[in-house]
């Protein structure tokens, strides 16, 4: 974490009088806090979110206040982001988000969110990364040191446990702490620790019955405690509900939704509460540090201004970074009989099927929403690649009810859409099917109800194969949906998540094969919803109390080890080109490090197609002696090679201490034991290629 001169903070702090701390500490408009001029401390402002910087609001409601002047770049969604396994992409996209928030005068942006996805129908997971913390540790700390290279905060969110939306400020979550250890944790640790990040966002659900963004579990014991942080906690916004344990937490912004801020929990009652020593200064203290330790890493006070990023929006650059982002993002799911990629010299016609063809997405889903410069849709990707020798005919397929008319009869306009879509597929060359899901769906403040994919699309991509058994079918989607209706059909399958500005554009280079797909997922795409562990064994999209019975069992982790078939399993995407793995070496070194162990794992992977390509290698340990129930592996690390035809190159990864370990809930804090364990280099988590064995004749301990 960036040092600063705490002399500087002493300084300001003992001018500040208690009025003027405590307009610090909460929100003064609805995305900023006070300023105090008389000593040169400005407002703290921020601004959504993890997809690109939100349109402007007013001070103190939730108005739109800008025209076209608030138009930015729409970044891929983090879900998008996370499948490209790619920590330059990370990186490149923490700086074009800095970069913009910056450019809009912003000091903080409320992102990333780095959930775990526990269940397939979580309303918010295309905000969210990954199932797997590896995956999510390894991605957040470079997007992250991108976003504030630009002198803009990033606001890691949701802390912690914030799996659901159904009764989402007020859902109590209970699970035991080995989970909480080992799989809902470590992310916010590397943001931290490893990512630095300046400032994290509390959750609305609660833990342990404590509400999580004023937990004196959460925010002072773990982490400010135990992980020694020092920056800014800002709750979520109305996730303060209590002046005594806010103002004693270690919480140290209290953001809200309406504007009557001096009556904030944060606000008048704990300047009352304060003075009449209900409630200790020093508390109140703490708070001002860490913002205005916060201001000095940012550059925002004193003569440090002169040297501040000022950021830009909408850059050409931005637009290139974007795509490029999305391009690797794509996830080839299927490709029977190379089915893929589409030959554009040999096609006259085109069909384009579905929806999600035409469809944006950027103004959607609650709080992550964009106000976009420009969106390509899928459409529009295909016949700006296309040119114009061939014809794009296009049909809607289905019929997207808006809300009123969700009451009445729509399915009879629905099976006019179908039918055109039908006998548009036999009479062209090539049939592509655009479907998927819309932030109807995919949204803040609401869960799924199920994985079934909406407005009658299983059928119409089940008529649309039966007429034409080439047609391709493509998913644009943040969370997984039910393929079994139709995916054993399907030759070509290709999922992309909302993949931003550029998404429409990257989408077609990959499906006419100017650009190799690299995308793997992130997440495992279960068969149906009753398959995912939150489901089978644990509670979700309850009121009240939640409890997570299925424990460390998450995703992966609970599909391999239980053995239960997945749609599309964790880690899993192919390419046009083919790679072969060989040579495993694994080097054990447990005497020169001290009280770490350091394995070297070394693979050849070469290019056996005759394309260029990138792969995504995995590497996974299973523990072989482990004296509790482990997961049967979990991902440790993982490196993303590009190679050309016939190339071949040496992947090394090197694990740690921290990857053997479990969380040992006696002894509050990580344990490895000694014995054997199995590691598997592979290219899925249901697709090892190489294993070998190795022995820990050591005992670790870690936190
Ligand atoms: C969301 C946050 C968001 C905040 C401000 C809340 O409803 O949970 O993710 O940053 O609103 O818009």
């Amino acid at each position: 974490m960036k040092k600063v001169d705490e002399t500087r903070i002493d300084d300001l702090l003992s001018q500040l009088t208690l009025e003027e701390k405590i307009s610090m500490i909460h929100g003064e408009g609805i995305f900023q806090t006070a300023a105090v001029e008389r000593l040169g401390i400005p407002a703290l402002k921020m601004s959504d979110g993890p997809m690109g910087v939100r349109k402007e609001f007013a001070l103190d409601q939730w108005i739109n206040v800008s025209s076209t002047d608030d138009q930015v770049s729409y970044l891929p969604s983090n879900s998008a982001l996370a499948s490209t396994w790619s920590r330059e992409q990370a990186y490149k996209t923490g700086k074009v988000l800095g970069a913009e928030a910056r450019g809009r005068g912003k000091d903080v942006i409320l992102a990333p969110g780095i959930n775990i996805k526990r269940s397939p129908i979580c309303g918010r997971n295309f905000e969210y990364m990954s199932e797997d913390p590896r995956l999510i540790e390894e991605l957040v700390a470079p997007l992250i040191k991108g976003i504030q290279e630009n002198d803009v905060a990033a606001c890691v969110k949701h802390f912690a446990a914030n799996n659901q939306e159904t009764d989402r400020l007020a859902v109590d979550t209970y699970l035991d702490k080995r989970s909480l250890r080992e799989i809902y944790f470590p992310g916010f640790k590397a943001a931290i620790d490893k990512g630095g990040s300046y400032t994290i966002m509390g959750a609305y659900n609660r833990l342990f019955g404590e509400h999580s963004s004023q937990s004196e579990y959460l925010l002072t014991s773990i982490l400010r405690d135990e992980w020694g942080y020092d920056g800014a906690v800002i709750s979520d916004w109305g996730g303060v509900h209590d002046t005594r344990e806010a103002g004693q937490s270690g919480l140290d912004i209290e953001m809200s939704v309406d504007g009557d801020f001096d009556n904030y929990y944060m606000a008048d009652p704990l300047l009352e509460a304060v003075r009449s020593s209900k409630i200790k200064e020093e508390y109140i203290d703490k708070k001002i540090r860490n913002i205005l330790r916060t201001m000095l890493r940012l550059n925002m006070l004193g003569d440090d201004r002169r040297d501040r990023a000022t950021g830009t929006y909408n850059s050409p650059e931005h637009q290139r970074a974007i795509l490029e982002c999305a391009e690797e993002s794509i996830i080839l799911l299927k490709n029977q009989d190379n089915r893929l990629p589409i030959q554009k010299d040999k096609i006259k016609t085109l069909a384009v099927i579905g929806q999600n063809a035409e469809r944006v997405h950027a103004s959607g889903g609650g709080s992550a929403e964009i106000k976009a410069l420009y969106e390509i849709s899928p459409l529009l990707g295909l016949k700006m690649q296309l040119g114009g020798e061939v014809e794009v005919k296009y049909a809607k397929g289905y019929y997207v009810p808006t809300k009123i008319e969700k009451e009445l009869n729509w399915q009879q306009d629905s099976l006019k859409l179908l039918q055109e879509a039908v006998l548009l597929a036999k009479e062209t060359d090539e049939v592509i099917i655009i479907a998927g899901l819309d932030h109807e769906y995919d949204c803040e403040g609401k869960d799924r109800e199920d994985m079934k994919l909406p407005y009658g699309q299983d059928r119409l991509i089940k008529e649309v194969l039966a007429v034409n058994p080439n047609a391709v079918v493509v998913i644009v989607a943040g969370s997984p949906v039910e393929m079994g209706a139709w995916s054993d059909d399907a030759k070509a399958i290709v999922w992309s998540y909302y993949a931003g500005m550029e998404g429409g554009r990257a989408l077609a280079k990959v499906l006419l094969g100017q650009v190799n797909p690299s995308g793997k997922l992130a997440e495992t795409f279960p068969k149906k919803l009753m398959d995912s562990p939150a489901h089978s064994i644990g509670e979700f999209g309850k009121y009240g109390k939640v409890t997570y019975k299925e424990g460390v069992y998450v995703g992966y982790r609970y599909f391999d080890s239980y053995n239960v078939e997945p749609e599309f399993p964790f880690g899993h995407g192919l390419s046009y080109t083919s790679f072969e793995y060989s040579n495993l070496e694994i080097e054990l070194d447990e005497s020169s490090v001290e009280d770490d162990v350091n394995v070297r794992v070394r693979a050849t992977i070469r290019n056996t197609g005759a394309l260029a390509g990138a792969e995504v290698v995995q590497v996974y340990v299973a523990s072989k002696e482990a004296s509790i129930p482990r997961p049967i592996h979990e991902l440790k690390g993982f490196d993303k090679l590009y190679l050309e035809p016939n190339e071949e190159k040496i992947v090394e990864i090197c694990l740690h201490k921290d990857s053997f370990g479990f969380y040992d809930e006696d002894g509050c804090s990580f344990l490895v034991e000694p014995g054997e364990y199995e590691i598997q280099v592979g290219s899925s988590s249901r697709d090892i290629r190489l294993t070998g064995n190795i022995k820990l004749n050591k005992k670790y301990r870690y936190q």
